[in-house]
């Protein structure tokens, strides 16, 4: 069992949401920290919180993750200040909605630019240290829309299918030399993201159960410890979902269309000729 104690961790999208709940839970761990999100504010006041915490060993470097410079920049603000690099979590991402159809390829680009690049960025930056050192961990935190295509989703779920791509052939490519690669796919967790989406309203899914930014959190340092190399974590409803999906496809899809093609404003969300 791996000990998270002690390793120096870069949180990207630590502001809000997962990435947030991943920082308190790493801190909790006692991992040093290196936030990363656009909103520095944001940063700061949880940079205090882990701090009143007993936390001391925490710092950000605010910016976006699509710009190359924002990598750079962290990663040597994490080896200046702590000496070494040992956890790369890539959790920074944005969420789109609409019908492949409809596509607006400007927002379809700029959600790119963020879920694969950014985490490629960061990737080219942090794993050169892990080598040298001979040990270390990525985390990609994709979607369970990676495995499992829904309605109105195909755009964003081609992100994060091309980030669990990446995080895939990156362990293959990484194997031997004590960096490991977690590729993470969690379901529908209650936080902003929707209302931070590109794209047409979600719809509103009252009732439905709703994973927690902690259990995420949770999943990942437990996969970390174990030395997993990828984690679904899910609600009971979504694993039956996934089961179901193997077993009868075109009546999931059915499912799926329901779940997935209203808008919040009810006015329903199929395609509509341009
Ligand atoms: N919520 C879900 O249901 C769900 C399900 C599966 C997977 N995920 C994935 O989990 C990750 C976290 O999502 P979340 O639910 O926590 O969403 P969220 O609450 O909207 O948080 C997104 C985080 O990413 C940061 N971020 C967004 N764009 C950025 C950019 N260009 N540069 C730097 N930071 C950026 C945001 O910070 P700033 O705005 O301050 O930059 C924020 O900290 C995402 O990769 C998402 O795709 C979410």
């Amino acid at each position: 069992m791996v000990r998270l104690s002690g390793r120096v961790a870069i949180v990207t999208g630590a502001s809000q949401g997962i990435g947030r709940a991943i920082a308190k839970r790493f801190a909790a761990e006692g991992c040093p920290l290196l936030l990363v999100a656009r909103s520095a504010p944001a940063l700061a006041d949880l940079e205090s919180e882990l701090a009143r915490a007993g936390s001391r060993d925490v710092v950000a470097a605010p910016g976006d993750v699509g710009d190359p410079a924002t990598a750079a920049a962290a990663v040597h603000k994490a080896v200046d200040t702590f000496g070494r690099v040992d956890i790369l979590v890539n959790n920074a991402g944005v969420g789109l909605r609409a019908p492949v159809a409809r596509l607006d390829p400007a927002d379809l680009e700029e959600v790119f630019r963020t879920n694969v690049l950014g985490a490629l960025h960061f990737v080219r930056e942090t794993v050169p240290h892990l080598l040298r050192q001979g040990s270390g961990l990525v985390v990609n935190v994709s979607s369970i829309g990676a495995r499992q295509p829904v309605p109105y989703l195909g755009g964003y779920g081609a992100t994060k299918a091309a980030l669990a791509s990446l995080s895939e052939s990156l362990r293959m490519e990484l194997d031997g030399t004590g960096v490991a690669v977690l590729t993470v796919y969690p379901g529908s967790v209650e936080t902003g993201f929707k209302a931070h989406a590109r794209g047409e309203p979600y719809p509103e899914r009252s009732g439905a159960r709703r994973l927690s930014p902690e259990d995420v959190a949770h999943g990942i340092v437990r996969a970390a410890e174990l030395g997993l190399r990828e984690v679904l974590i899910l609600s009971r409803g979504e694993r039956l979902g996934l089961l179901a999906g193997r077993l009868a496809p075109r009546a999931m899809e059915r499912v799926l269309l329901r779940r997935y093609g209203g808008t919040g404003s009810g006015a329903g969300g199929r395609p509509t000729k341009a």
